[in-house]
């Protein structure tokens, strides 16, 4: 961001208050703030008692092993319980928990009895398969209520789930397998995008050909496409709908692992999130009560997010349904059949709370009001976004076009680390400024720090950093307990190191301003730079690449590569467009199309250090067409001017 956005945000004044009948029936009230602050570990044990435990536990936090926590000691409980048979055992089987929409327009209503029955009979069909508690389920699939049902199975059989984007490649979902040592793989045999059925078991049969923990593969037929059949495949409709559709759910340690989920970090290999049962379902429910003031009896609520990422771990299933919300997931492409599709689902189902995305709403505001203003979306009461600082342009719109000035805006950072919202307004009580997430929630502790670790004062910027443990931060990385130390807490002592940029306004309103490594954030999803350029290096005509994020109008970054060609490499192919095309689909295939770059520049030289370190920040200069900054780093000055006039060669594909 530069430094002239950065002082206009900074003097952003317009402020928006809910109001008064918002205040009136929201959930969370300002009272919230006191009970945190007067006794925090009080506050989170109260949090947890809307849970239902099946041995209570005797201690809120355990810290003496830091930065390993423990949360909720001695207590038991079962996750799946929570987000499902406890709503039926009170009574409200007939509750519509999920109203499914498929791309091509198929619809299926679930009520929580259904889901019970369903996740019960998903339950015994793992444990016939020998999945037990301990064991990794990879689940590589589309947005199908079968998506949700296979990620509570897991949970309620103790088995930790790790779910990966199903637009990744095979690659990627091989080496997270074989990181999780995954025994079993649940997928699709495709999916709907675009109006067309996109194959999706034909990534896992490669993936699975070299992963040899894995002893079988769940296959749910959505599209009805072709495929190839294995000794390893089983039909979910086989195997589960037989099922028994009793199964009690054993109750397990507040620690027991729940999932794992990959994220991108500085290097190239993603790091393996691990999340626990106790903790983070506690943190899950209480942001999604408080932020997206859920009324389980009247809301309709949706939120955007596909299954592969956090979003769609924290706010699809487990906070929505352990607050038995009624909610809307829908499978497809916001364009298909038409641009108009998320707001006729908006309309027809009368979607009250809705979170998002701002790549999306950016996305949207080009497409152009007429299309949102063409549907009825009164019924909308609150908006939300995540994944990625949201600028006052598009907040502004959102506020207005979509919500019609009347919903409250909760502006949400967390991260896949932090399991849940650190970071938000609260709907009902905070004045929010257009493009800040203003504070931290009740009950989490949150700094912005200079390279001394020294809190900066009101107006200052820095390092974010959270100052204290919160019930669903992530307990490690799989297999790596160094990597976790070394990532997160090594950095400022006694602190969470976030990687976020942030600024503090003359209010103490936040201001986050986007990642200090070398982690981009391509419409929201994190990537590494590192990552693309193993990937690029790893195709033979490549001899070096180093990549950065460019700020990018609609996806807040694009991937922008330069690469040297290895010698030998002849002229006509370094300078062809096919060349440029080769190295896009190469890095699709090797981890999925979200990382191909928007733009490949072949260049002759690297602008590196004396030390070998690539200046990533000169090359965005490059990348964002502005005047280069201080090169006086360099071992070799010329090699800028090399680059500049090495960037014809270079060509806009896509
Ligand atoms: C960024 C997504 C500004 C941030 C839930 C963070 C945000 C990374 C916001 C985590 C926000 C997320 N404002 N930046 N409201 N929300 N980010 O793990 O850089 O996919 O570190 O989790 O997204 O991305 P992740």
């Amino acid at each position: 961001m530069s430094n002239e956005a950065l002082e206009n945000l900074l003097h952003e004044n317009r402020v928006f208050p809910p109001s008064p009948e918002f205040a009136a029936q929201a959930n969370a009230t300002a009272s919230l703030y006191d009970e945190a602050a007067s006794d925090r570990l009080g506050f989170w044990a109260e949090q947890a008692r809307y849970l239902s435990w099946a041995t209570d536990f005797e201690q809120v936090l355990d810290w003496s092993d830091a930065p390993f926590a423990k949360w909720f000691i001695g207590g038991t409980l079962n996750v799946a319980y929570n987000c499902v048979d406890r709503h039926v055992e009170n009574g409200f089987g007939n509750q519509i928990a999920i109203r499914f929409e498929g791309e091509p327009g198929d619809r299926r209503d679930i009520t929580y009895s259904e889901l019970k029955d369903e996740v019960s009979k998903a339950a015994n069909a793992l444990t016939e398969l020998g999945v037990t508690a301990g064991d990794r389920v990879a689940i590589y699939m589309p947005m199908i209520p079968e998506a949700i049902v296979a990620m509570l199975a897991c949970a309620r059989i103790g088995a930790a789930h790790s779910v990966v984007f199903a637009g990744f490649s095979s690659e990627a979902l091989r080496s997270r397998i074989d990181d999780a040592q995954a025994v079993l793989v649940i997928t699709a045999d495709g999916q709907n995008r675009r109006g067309s059925a996109m194959p999706l078991k034909p990534a896992v049969d490669e993936a699975v050909a070299q992963t040899p923990s894995v002893r079988n593969v769940l296959v749910v037929r959505r599209t009805g496409s072709d495929v190839e059949w294995t000794d390893k495949d089983v039909w979910w409709h086989d195997l589960v709908e037989s099922q028994s559709a009793e199964h009690i759910p054993e109750a397990f340690d507040a620690e027991h692992p729940l999932f794992i989920l990959y994220t991108s970090g500085t290097t190239g290999k993603p790091k393996g999130i691990l999340h626990t049962s106790g903790g983070y379902l506690t943190q899950a429910a209480y942001t999604h009560r408080n932020v997206f003031d859920l009324k389980p009896d009247e809301d309709v609520y949706w939120c955007t997010a596909d299954i592969g990422w956090v979003t769609g771990h924290s706010y699809i299933v487990y906070g929505p349904l352990a607050n038995r919300a009624t909610q809307v997931v829908y499978e497809g492409t916001p364009d298909t059949p038409n641009k108009d599709r998320w707001w006729d689902i908006v309309e027809r189902h009368g979607v009250t709370l809705f979170y998002t995305a701002p790549t999306a709403i950016r996305t949207f505001m080009k497409w152009g009001d007429e299309l949102p203003k063409s549907h009825d979306l009164s019924s909308l009461r609150l908006l939300g976004s995540v994944g990625e600082p949201i600028n006052p342009e598009a907040w502004m719109w959102y506020r207005e076009v979509i919500g019609g000035g009347r919903c409250p805006i909760v502006d949400t950072w967390w991260q896949t680390e932090t399991g849940a919202i650190m970071i938000s307004p609260l709907p009902g009580v905070t004045a929010c400024k257009p493009g800040s997430a203003m504070g931290a929630l009740p009950g989490i502790g949150m700094a912005v720090v200079d390279d001394e670790a020294q809190p900066v004062g009101n107006g200052g910027g820095g390092y974010l950093v959270l100052t204290e443990p919160w019930p669903s931060m992530l307990r490690g990385i799989w297999g790596d307990p160094e990597r976790f130390q070394e990532t997160y807490w090594s950095r400022f002592s006694g602190m969470y190191f976030a990687g976020d940029g942030a600024k503090l306004d003359e209010d103490g309103a936040i201001w986050l301003l986007g990642r200090v490594d070398d982690v981009m954030n391509v419409s929201g999803h994190r990537i590494s730079t590192t990552e693309v350029e193993s990937a690029l290096v790893s195709h033979d005509a490549v001899a070096e690449a180093a990549v950065v994020g460019a700020a990018d109008e609609t996806t807040g970054q694009g991937i922008v590569a330069f690469v040297i060609l290895r010698g030998g490499v002849p002229e006509e192919t370094a300078k062809g467009e096919q060349l440029v095309k080769d190295l896009r689909n190469h890095v699709g295939a090797e981890i999925g199309p979200i990382a191909k770059p928007r733009q490949i520049m072949v260049v002759p030289e690297l602008p590196k250090t004396r030390s070998g370190k690539i200046m990533r920040r000169l090359l965005r200069d490059v990348a964002e067409h502005r005047d280069m900054g201080d090169v006086t780093t360099l071992a070799d000055p010329t090699v800028m001017n090399l680059i500049a006039t090495g960037l014809d060669s270079g060509s806009d594909d896509d």
